[in-house]
Order: C-alpha cells, then sequence, then structure tokens
C-alpha cells in the first residue's frame, strides 16, 4: 500500500487510501482535498435537498479536518466500525463461532445498500432536472452512477455465498436468539426498492399485515410513506421518456408510423397462413397471426393498455412505452445510444435485484427449509418466493419491449430532418435544419 494518502474528502464516498498511512498531508493538500470535497458536494449523495434523506442511517454527518489531515483510522473511523461486531451468543457458554460471519455479511451489505441509495438518490435529482429543464447535458453521469449500482448489486448477488458455507446445523445454535430480528426489517432495503418504484399495492402482504406494520419508529415510518410519495426512478424515467423526440404528432409522428408498418407486417403473416398448403403448418401461422394482432393491439387500443396498468401488468404510460420503443428502434442513432444504454441499465439492476431474492430464498431454503416461519413472523421461504414474481420488477415493460420489437426492415426510415435531430444532444431551436453534421 502506498503511504501517502489519495483520498478526497466527499461526502460518503471514500476512494483509494494509503492503508495504515504514517504521514500526515500538508496544508496545500489540506486545502485542495477542501476543494474537491466542495466540489463533490455539489455532484454526489444529497441529503438534505431534495430526494435524499437525513435520518442518520444514511446520512454522513459532516466532519471538521483537523489542521494536520487525518489517518486512515480517523478517517474511516475503523474503531467505531469494527466494534460494531457483538455476537449474542458470546455472552452464553456457547459462542457460535459463525455468529460474526452472520453479522459480518448482514453488515456489509448495509453499507453497500447505503451506497446504492446514495446514487439512486443523485440519478433521481439529475432525472428530476433532465425532466423539468430538458437538459440532457449530465446522460453520462446518469449512466455511470447506474452502472455503478449494477456493478454493486452483482457483488451483492454473489456475495449469498460466503453466509452458505454456514451449515443450517450451526445456524440453529443461534437463530433462537435472533427473534424478532429479520431482514425484513431492513429500512434500507426497503427505501432502495420505494425509491426504484415497487408498488405497494402490488407487494404481497406480509403475514397479513402490510410491510409498513413491522415498523414502529415513527421517524422510519416517514421516511419510508417519503419514498412511497417521492417521484421514483420509474416515475421520472417515464417523464423523460414521454418527450422522446420523434413523438410529436405534428412532426415525425413515431407512433403512426409505427401502427402502420405493424399492419403491413402482421398482414403479410396472414398472406403467408392463407397461402401455406400444409393444413398443419397453416394452423401454426393461422394462430401466431391471431396472437400477434391480439398483443399490438394491447399497445394500441390505449383503453386496454389501461385495463392492464389497472391490473398491475404493465406501469408505463402509454406515451412513454412508446418513447421506450422509439429509443430501441432507433437506438444506433447518436442521441439515442446514452438513452438505451440507460433502458439495459435499469432492466439489469431489475434483473439482479431478482436474482438477489433468489439466492436469498434458496439459502433461506437451504439454512431453514420451507415450512419454518421466519424470525419476523412470516412464512418465511413461501413469503419469500412471492417477492420472485413480476411484480416486484419496477422496468417490467423495458423486458416487454422485445414482444413489440419489429424486424429491421420494417422499421420507418428517418426524415432527413429527424435524421439531424438524433444527430445531437438537443435540438438548438430552429437552427437544427442548418446543421452541417454527417451522420
Ligand atoms: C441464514 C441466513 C438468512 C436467513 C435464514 C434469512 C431468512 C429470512 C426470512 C425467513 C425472511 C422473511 C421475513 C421473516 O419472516 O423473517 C427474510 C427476509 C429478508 N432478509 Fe433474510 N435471511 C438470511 C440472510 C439475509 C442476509 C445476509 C440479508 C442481507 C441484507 C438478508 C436480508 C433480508 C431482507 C432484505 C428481507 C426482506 C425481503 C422481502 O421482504 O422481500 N437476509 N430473511
Amino acid at each position: 500500500m502506498a503511504n501517502k494518502q489519495e483520498v478526497t474528502l466527499g461526502d460518503g464516498c471514500p476512494v483509494a487510501t494509503g492503508a495504515q498511512s504514517t504521514t500526515r498531508p500538508t496544508d496545500a493538500e489540506s486545502t485542495a482535498k477542501a476543494d474537491a470535497r466542495e466540489f463533490l458536494r455539489s455532484t454526489s449523495c444529497d441529503m438534505g435537498l431534495g430526494f435524499g434523506h437525513n435520518l442518520n442511517l444514511t446520512a454522513s454527518s459532516s466532519r471538521v479536518i483537523p489542521k494536520g489531515g487525518m489517518l486512515y483510522g480517523e478517517y474511516l473511523h475503523v474503531d467505531r466500525l469494527l466494534s460494531c461486531q457483538e455476537p449474542v451468543t458470546r455472552s452464553t457458554s456457547n459462542e457460535v463461532h459463525d455468529e460474526h460471519l452472520f453479522i459480518i455479511t448482514h453488515q456489509a451489505y448495509e453499507l453497500w445498500f447505503k451506497q446504492i441509495l446514495c446514487e439512486i438518490d443523485s440519478v433521481r435529482q439529475i432525472m428530476n432536472r433532465v425532466v423539468s429543464d430538458v437538459d440532457e447535458t449530465n446522460m453520462l453521469v446518469i449512466t455511470s452512477r447506474l452502472n455503478r449500482v449494477v456493478l454493486i448489486l452483482k457483488l451483492l448477488v454473489d456475495q449469498v455465498t460466503i453466509l452458505e458455507t454456514m451449515t443450517p446445523l450451526d445456524f440453529m445454535e443461534f437463530r433462537n436468539f435472533l427473534s424478532p430480528a429479520s431482514g425484513f426489517q431492513s429500512v434500507q432495503f426497503r427505501l432502495i426498492e420505494n425509491k426504484l418504484g415497487v408498488k405497494n399495492e402490488l407487494r404481497t402482504n406480509y403475514g397479513k399485515l402490510h410491510y409498513l406494520k413491522i415498523f414502529e419508529d415513527p421517524k422510519v415510518i416517514d421516511l419510508i410513506k417519503q419514498a412511497e410519495e417521492e417521484p421514483s426512478l420509474c416515475d421520472l424515467l417515464q417523464q423523460w421518456l414521454e418527450r422522446t423526440p420523434g413523438l410529436e404528432k405534428h412532426e415525425f409522428d413515431f407512433w403512426e408510423k409505427y401502427k402502420t408498418v405493424v399492419q403491413q407486417l402482421l398482414e403479410q403473416i396472414k398472406v403467408d397462413a392463407d397461402n401455406e398448403p400444409e393444413e398443419q403448418q397453416k394452423a401454426v401461422l393461422m394462430d401466431e397471426w391471431k396472437r400477434k394482432t391480439e398483443l399490438f393491439d394491447s399497445i394500441f387500443d390505449v383503453n386496454k393498455h389501461n385495463a392492464l396498468m389497472a391490473r398491475g401488468d404493465r406501469r408505463f404510460t402509454h406515451k412513454a412505452l412508446q418513447g421506450a420503443l422509439m429509443v430501441s428502434l432507433y437506438k444506433d442513432e447518436p442521441r439515442f445510444n446514452q438513452p438505451f444504454h440507460i433502458l439495459m441499465l435499469l432492466m439489469d439492476i431489475d434483473s439482479l435485484i431478482t436474482k438477489w431474492r433468489y439466492n436469498h430464498v434458496e439459502m433461506v431454503l437451504r439454512m431453514i427449509g420451507a415450512h419454518q416461519f421466519g424470525t419476523g413472523g412470516s412464512s418465511g421461504y413461501h413469503y419469500l418466493r412471492s417477492t420472485l414474481s413480476d411484480r416486484y420488477k419496477v422496468f417490467v415493460d423495458l423486458f416487454n419491449l422485445s414482444t413489440f420489437l419489429i424486424p429491421r426492415h420494417y422499421i420507418p426510415p428517418l426524415t432527413p430532418h429527424m435524421k439531424r435531430r438524433l444527430c445531437v444532444m438537443e435540438d438548438i431551436g430552429e437552427d437544427v435544419n442548418n446543421l452541417d453534421i454527417n451522420c
């Protein structure tokens, strides 16, 4: 490890440091760090300006930097951090070795949950600006922060296997001491769900109770409710997609063009079915035609779409769905590159959370089987299994977009004007016609 500290004193997101450094930075270094800290404050985890929260389970308190700087242990509060592992079996005559691992694993999860919240809050804040100010210049920041969430989640999915090295018999030795503590009471996990956009009405009731009933602290209840009520990442994404260039009726009018080519596609399937001499194959093609006609009808007929929304089968507004489809079909146009990447990352996030749920439920099955209640009072394995359903997938509409993709040669060609609009990041008033850009 390098001796010299490279750390920037940002709020909440420490970077590489020379571990156990023995030198203190000079005054000039301290000033540079303070400047960097100021810069980071304007771009990182918001804790008090909307889209953040200031209950200390996620906020980092501001601190005074001593003139001589700080050492590694001071900066990271290593002492405090390492004194937070207190196995309950230690106070009994039979300390269970694996309880330490159990605690460390949960604490590591909570730390990463905190970082995920920090990223999601910042992305929601930027998205809110993008939606209200039509400012698309921060797309790269959104993309990189979402990508960071993806990487953290990958780590969290894999981390389950470490705890699985504990045997069910070892777990049994201390499980009774845990009740009624349960991961169900993880406030940060609920905040992540709500801030992404898990819908309250689509949740499985927990032992017939609403999920909020488990919490007693009014501050925590307020915090979780606030996260339910604030615009979620899913809400903001939809508002943004509704503004996708090309959807305007008086301009390119993507939706009408798309409907026309889908009609042609369906007619072609029908013609192929009618001309098919072999009876069995003819029936297959006819079935395909009927099924596809019904499916496309469910996005063209706004009433059908709204009925699916009311049932929770679709989450996106009709207009947002059109935007997402347009971005997916014209993803190779420069202006849609980043938006398409964002859609992919959001699907990754959804998939990884489902994978975490799956790994967790498999671990639960291994540890306590399918017929024991959880320490938090739910049916345990069966309750957790229900959370694997699409009802918990926030961006389910993005996954389902594939149903409505059409072969490349059917995609409506862009008009020269539209082609030019999609070459640049933002429309520059009327001048878009005069832009000297070769796409
Ligand atoms: C031996 C290991 C574990 C077992 C046996 C276990 C068991 C359970 C059970 C039975 C539930 C359902 C609620 C209840 O009635 O208690 C639950 C929920 C939960 N657990 Fe675990 N768990 C384990 C490890 C973990 C770890 C390492 C985490 C990481 C933070 C975690 C996070 C959660 C969360 C967030 C929930 C709520 C899930 C939801 O409601 O969708 N669990 N756990």
